[in-house]
């Protein structure tokens, strides 16, 4: 509740900004008519969309098969992704155009060609084949942000081998579950990955998950970091030895528009992640659609960067798919913002004259930290839009974005979506759209949202409620991979008819978007989702631990932290060891992001007389609110000593 009560008095404080007359005139979106469009015929809208971005081999019979909740577009239609993105740019004389300037954290450096690209991919796709990779087998990626990278990803959709990637700091027990749930046949790693001088031990964790993941057949290693590591006969085979040779030919598959793409897995409310089933046609138009309305491409004098990793979605949709379909130049980096110094971005900005900056709310805070030298030493004239995105950015980060980094010239898009959204569904058009400072504005068009209460109904503006959308779009999810009523229950539930993304939401009275974060027991750690109860299992998972629960604490800023109680087994003491250990198990199960940024060791949680945690509370207790009415706790008397132990923690907590 103080989220809407903050929201209310910045509302009324903070200004509003226009995009500048230059920008609107040359703007991709000009005018507004375009929501009436869309608006009028969705399905024209997104078909038109589909003619103007993508490449069919064969077109469509019907734009949309809506058997609630499941959707299929562009139906008898077939494409191919890879030729999409490549082929058809070298056919057209792009090929000496770079798709990527890429640096990698040791400051080593490659221009990526659409044709280099074409042909690397090629290449990798006939290596797979090699490989025993056939159609509908699913190939897990765990790689760092190498310039193989791509070339991977697209040479699984010439093929149409979906691909899952699993991001390159979850553990190895998060791999081995990823690539069972996918039944993933090859694996393709790499020796290591650079992250601030040191080396993630990529094929090591590798090794260490396939103890675990029978599925896999052969796994393919690129070599990065260089050090020795382990290569099981008859299993592993280096990148290096089998690609090059390979022929630089290779016939895209012409797949059904509702091939499987990729899976991509996101936590949900239980401690098993869920795997997110995207398609091929619909999601390449919606991807490909809105980073061209959205970031205003202009194909032939941007260089545009999404500073994000491909491991989440927004690498796969705004870094990989929606910018190579279109043709556009990017940036992409490898390595830490700090290494080596705290002006690695700026530098990268100013050397390749960035002109689209596209980053999370967690980030630009962590630069206005450092504070604004490190900016200022740079030239970062050349940016003229930039985009925020993975949770709700607080208006004071806005601002200081807008101001320092933007140079006051530039509009903010605020991007609100989700893995399972595939693409961008609520967010301004940067040419015409009146910005408020945190907000994500209005549905791109053609998407329906609405804000509704506990019972579904809409709310007026001025209210808040469930954020829910309210027709089918091109780039949804299809199921969840293998459990169409875990698709059902999560997202078609809650509201008949209507998807149910978790967030809370208030619009304003002018009708803007303004996002209150999630409403289940997910919380969003710098940007990235992560369930209490997985964090929860995995310290469960420990020895020495009884009971745990999990909250997410948002302090001032809006950013989350995750904070643990735990209760002991027997006379186990909670000491600063066993802290630390514990940190490090959440590591070690799940991934470094998932680490608690403070643990209170207690007696005792607060229960219901039913038995069930009070989390609403802990997270009173974790974000120092004074407690409300604790008369249904079974045990009452816990929430003081709780209560204590937090104060005593608070200040010492890490990263
Ligand atoms: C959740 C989705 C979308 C790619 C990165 C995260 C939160 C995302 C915003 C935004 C407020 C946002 C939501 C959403 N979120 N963008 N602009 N404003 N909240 O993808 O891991 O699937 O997480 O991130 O809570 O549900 P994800």
């Amino acid at each position: 509740m103080t989220d809407q009560v903050d929201i209310a008095n910045l509302l009324e404080e903070l200004r509003t900004f226009e995009p500048p007359d230059e920008f609107r005139r040359n703007a991709v979106v000009s005018s507004d008519a375009i929501y009436d469009e869309a608006d009028a015929d969705y399905e024209a809208f997104w078909a038109g969309q589909a003619e103007a971005h993508v490449s069919w081999f064969k077109k469509w019979d019907t734009v949309l098969e809506w058997n609630a909740p499941f959707a299929k577009w562009f139906v008898g239609a077939e494409l191919n992704v890879s030729y999409n993105c490549l082929d058809r740019h070298v056919e057209s004389g792009y090929g000496d155009k770079v798709a990527y300037f890429w640096e990698g954290e040791p400051g080593d450096k490659k221009e990526l060609t659409y044709k280099w690209l074409l042909d690397e991919t090629c290449r990798v796709s006939n290596a797979l084949k090699e490989l025993g990779v056939r159609k509908g087998d699913r190939v897990a990626i765990y790689l760092g942000m190498v310039p193989e990278l791509a070339p991977v990803m697209l040479a699984c959709t010439r093929i149409g081998a979906p691909h899952t990637v699993v991001f390159a700091g979850f553990s190895a027990d998060s791999l081995s579950g990823r690539i069972n749930d996918a039944s993933a046949k090859v694996l393709v790693t790499a020796d290591g990955g650079w992250r601030r001088g040191a080396i993630v031990p990529l094929k090591e964790n590798a090794d260490e998950a396939l103890k675990a993941a029978p599925t896999i057949e052969k796994v393919l290693v690129v070599r990065r970091t260089e050090q020795d590591v382990s290569m099981q006969d008859g299993r592993d085979v280096w990148y290096h030895d089998i690609v090059p040779n390979q022929s630089a030919t290779c016939e895209p598959e012409h797949l059904d528009a509702e091939h499987p793409l990729y899976i991509l897995y996101t936590s949900g409310t239980t401690a098993k992640p869920k795997g997110i089933l995207h398609t091929t046609g619909g999601y390449l138009v919606g991807v490909a659609a809105t980073h061209h309305l959205i970031f205003d491409l202009k194909r032939n004098e941007d260089v545009y960067w999404c500073a994000a990793d491909a491991g989440w979605v927004t690498g796969h949709s705004y870094i990989v798919y929606g910018p190579l379909c279109n043709g556009a130049t990017s940036i992409m980096y490898e390595g830490a913002p700090d290494v080596p110094d705290k002006d690695r971005l700026w530098d990268i900005a100013e050397r390749y004259k960035a002109t689209i900056l596209y980053t999370a709310p967690t980030a630009i805070r962590t630069f206005m930290k450092w504070g604004t030298s490190f900016v200022e030493k740079h030239d970062l004239s050349a940016l003229r839009l930039l985009g925020s995105v993975g949770e709700p950015i607080n208006p004071e980060a806005w601002v200081w974005y807008q101001q320092v980094i933007g140079g006051g010239r530039c509009p903010v898009v605020d991007t609100w979506w989700q893995t399972e959204t595939g693409a961008i569904m609520i967010s301004p058009l940067p040419g015409i759209t009146k910005l408020k400072p945190g907000s994500a504005t209005f549905p791109v068009p053609g998407i329906g949202a609405d804000v509704v209460n506990d019972k579904g109904e809409s709310q007026p503006f001025g209210g808040a409620g469930y954020i829910v959308l309210t027709r089918p779009w091109p780039s949804m999810l299809r199921t969840v991979y293998g459990d169409d009523q875990r698709y059902i229950d999560t997202y078609w539930s809650k509201f008949e008819g209507k998807y149910f993304p978790g967030d809370g939401c208030k619009r304003d009275e002018e009708g803007y978007f303004w996002f209150l974060g999630r409403v289940d027991d997910v919380m969003n750690v710098a940007g990235h989702r992560i369930s209490t109860y997985e964090v929860e299992s995995a310290l469960v998972d420990h020895e020495t631990v009884a009971e745990s629960a999990v909250v997410g604490r948002v302090g001032q800023d809006k950013a989350e932290n995750i904070v643990a109680f735990v209760t002991l087994k027997g006379d186990v003491t909670g000491d600063e060891a066993l802290l630390q250990e514990l940190r490090e198990h959440v590591s070690k199960k799940i991934g470094k992001i998932a680490r608690p940024a403070m643990i209170i060791f207690t007696e005792d949680l607060p229960k219901t007389r039913s038995g069930k945690i009070m989390r609403r509370l802990l997270r009173d207790v974790a974000e120092g609110r004074p407690l409300g009415d604790v008369t249904t706790l079974a045990n009452e008397n816990v929430v003081e000593e709780i209560r204590d132990k937090a104060a005593a923690r608070a200040g010492k907590e890490e990263d």
